[in-house]
């Protein structure tokens, strides 16, 4: 396997980027025009709300399978780029046939499963697929989109299993990582990024009771998560922050 070069033409890469969070952090890093080039990995093809006419947006359409994390790296690496920032925004509450528990009689393992799988083994695959070719980066971040609700200390209302303990599993994860990756990948920094409730349809059915200062707009989480990945450094730690650059109990 190539090793990404920590040559001055950086990259980024925005994982989910068809997702509310997603496609804001792709204009976000557009506009700024500080990297030469914008790697968007999706499940789906592009929506015109990106710009599409830029010629330093590259989608990749990747199924989130292992296989397919793991070509869709080999494309990162052969790109030569150095991958400066990997944003990781993927992410189930509910869908069509699944609805966020309120009680444990609500429990249903099928629906437990896939808010594990898109939670926690899809960004999994990714951090693993990513070790090896990040072993000579430097000033690389890789940011997880995790939530205040899978903090154990933080949990007061209870409800919400699957999702709340989905996150909780994937900060764990993430912590795990992070002792692996000072080891063999020393200049990446791993952070677990809360971005506050977000208007996307993650959140649309769960807005009714959130005070409309509390409900930020993505391009205002994207524009903060840019400003907080600047400010941290490879320290061999998992940081679990909120938009405010804030530090999360676990
Ligand atoms: N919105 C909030 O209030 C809020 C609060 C706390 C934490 N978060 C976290 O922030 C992240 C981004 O959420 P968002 O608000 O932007 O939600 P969103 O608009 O629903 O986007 C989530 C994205 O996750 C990916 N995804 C969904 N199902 C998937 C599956 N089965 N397999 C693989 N990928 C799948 C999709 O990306 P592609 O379609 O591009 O593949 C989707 O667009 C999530 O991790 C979420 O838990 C959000």
């Amino acid at each position: 396997m190539q090793t990404i070069a920590s040559g001055v033409q950086s990259a980024t890469v925005i994982i989910g980027a068809s997702g509310g969070i997603g496609s804001a952090l792709v204009r976000r890093y557009l506009a700024l025009g500080d990297c030469e080039t914008v790697f968007a990995v999706s499940r789906v093809p592009p929506t015109s709300s990106v710009a599409l006419s830029d010629t330093r947006l590259r989608w990749l359409l990747c199924d989130a399978s292992e296989q397919n994390v793991k070509l869709v790296v080999d494309e990162l690496v052969s790109s030569g780029l150095s991958l400066r920032r990997i944003i990781i925004c993927t992410g189930l509450l509910h869908n069509d046939a699944i609805t966020p528990e309120k009680s444990l009689d609500k429990l249903d393992p099928d629906a437990m499963r896939a808010v594990f799988d898109v939670n926690l083994v899809v960004p999994a695959l990714w951090l693993a697929a990513l070790v090896k070719p990040l072993r000579r980066a430097t000033g690389s971040v890789i940011a997880v989109l995790s939530a205040r609700v899978g903090s154990i200390t933080d949990n007061r209302l209870g409800g919400w299993y699957s999702y709340r303990s989905s996150k909780a599993a994937l900060n764990m994860f993430l912590k795990s990582a992070s002792i692996e990756y000072s080891r063999r990948s020393p200049g990446v920094k791993l952070v677990s990024f809360h971005p506050g409730t977000t208007d996307t349809y993650l959140s649309s059915p769960f807005q009714a009771n959130v005070a409309s200062e509390a409900l930020f707009t993505p391009d205002f989480v994207a524009d903060r998560l840019v400003k907080l990945l600047d400010e941290v450094q490879p320290d061999g730690q998992l940081s679990f922050l909120d938009w405010a650059g804030i530090e999360i109990p676990w």
